[in-house]
């Protein structure tokens, strides 16, 4: 039990990162996918996502009993003037270990991996008046900013997005 860095995922592990998303998209989750996405859209994603993970793309898994429950993204920027910044992508737990510090713990691993990289500048986006964005208050991230009709919900309502930074 506990956090991994994920070098590659197994077509099991891809599985379990295809069913955490789709519960997610399944309560409404705005995590890049519709209600009506398909198996293939969501295998598309997280093989790409496994396929391209290296020192600037990083993957954190949080399991129990050798099972993913949670998940989120570091992805440093490439850019020459941005290599002191990165996104975060994608934190999701499971529905049933929800509430009890997964996220938290992801959160703070990967602030503590990215500080030792030397990145001073965390950013991310989240929609407006959700869970997520309560999460990420209460964690002292700032809001940058709220983006009106950025992104879709999973059943098609437009949605302002909240872009959030840390300074580490
Ligand atoms: C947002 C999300 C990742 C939070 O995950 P989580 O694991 O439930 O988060 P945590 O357990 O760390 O924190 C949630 C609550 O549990 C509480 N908690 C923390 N540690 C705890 C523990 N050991 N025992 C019980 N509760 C605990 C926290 O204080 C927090 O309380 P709050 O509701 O008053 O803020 C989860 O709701 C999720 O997956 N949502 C869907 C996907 C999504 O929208 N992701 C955001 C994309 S930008």
């Amino acid at each position: 039990m506990g956090i991994e860095i994920a070098k590659i995922l197994s077509e099991a592990e891809i599985t379990e990162c295809i069913n955490l998303t789709k519960q997610a998209v399944g309560y409404m989750a705005s995590i890049g996918f519709m209600l009506d996405s398909t198996t293939q859209d969501y295998l598309d994603y997280w093989v790409n996502i496994s396929n391209n993970l290296n020192d600037n793309n990083i993957l954190f898994l949080y399991k129990i009993n050798n099972k993913i429950v949670g998940t989120v993204q570091l992805i440093i920027s490439c850019k020459l003037n941005g290599k002191h910044r990165a996104q975060v992508a994608k934190l999701i737990v499971d529905r049933s270990y929800q509430n009890q510090g997964i996220a938290s713990k992801l959160m703070l691993e990967l602030e503590k991996f990215a500080f030792l990289k030397d990145i001073t500048l965390l950013v991310l986006d989240t929609q407006t008046d959700s869970y997520a964005e309560k999460f990420y208050l209460k964690h002292n991230w700032m809001l940058s900013g709220l983006i009106p009709n950025y992104a879709k919900m999973p059943n098609g309502d437009l949605s302002s997005t909240s872009v959030f930074h840390k300074i580490l």
